[in-house]
C-alpha cells in the first residue's frame, strides 16, 4: 500500500493491454506518473514506442504529442511487472455463456 508520503514521488504504473481503454488509460495517467504499457501484439508495441498510437483516436493522440507524454511499451510482461507500484488490466474479456465469465486471455 502506497502513503501519502510517496503519493508525491511519481508513480510506476503498468496497463496490461494497449487498446482503447488501456491507451487511454496510459495517456491520462501518464501526465503525472511513469506508465509503461505491455501488449501481446508485437505491431502495437512497436507503433506505441515509435510514438504513434495503435487505436484511432484524433483527440488522444493530438493529447499525446501536445503534451509530450512519454510511454513506453513492451511485449514481456515480466519486464515492467516487478518495479510497478500499480498494474492495471485492460485486455479484452472473454465472455462464456457456460461460465459466465472467464479470463483465460491473460495466461497468453
Ligand atoms: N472500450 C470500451 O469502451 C470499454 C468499456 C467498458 C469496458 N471495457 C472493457 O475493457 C477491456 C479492454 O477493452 P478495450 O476496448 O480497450 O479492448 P481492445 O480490444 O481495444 O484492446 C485490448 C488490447 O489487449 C491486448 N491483449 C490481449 N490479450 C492480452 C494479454 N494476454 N496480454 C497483454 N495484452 C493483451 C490486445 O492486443 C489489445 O491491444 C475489455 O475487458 C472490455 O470489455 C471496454
Amino acid at each position: 500500500m502506497i502513503g501519502l508520503k510517496n503519493m508525491k514521488k511519481k508513480i510506476k504504473i503498468l496497463i496490461i493491454g494497449a487498446g482503447y481503454v488501456g491507451m487511454s488509460l496510459a495517456i491520462l495517467l501518464g501526465q503525472k506518473n511513469i506508465v509503461r504499457i505491455v501488449d501481446t501484439n508485437k505491431k502495437t508495441v512497436d507503433l506505441i514506442n515509435s510514438g504513434k498510437s495503435p487505436i484511432k483516436d484524433d483527440f488522444l493522440i493530438n493529447f499525446w504529442i501536445k503534451n509530450k507524454i512519454k510511454i513506453k511499451a513492451s511485449n514481456k510482461m515480466h519486464s515492467f511487472v516487478k518495479d510497478s507500484d500499480f498494474v492495471i488490466i485492460s485486455t479484452p474479456t472473454n465472455y462464456s455463456e457456460e461460465k459466465n465469465c472467464h479470463h483465460k486471455r491473460l495466461k497468453g
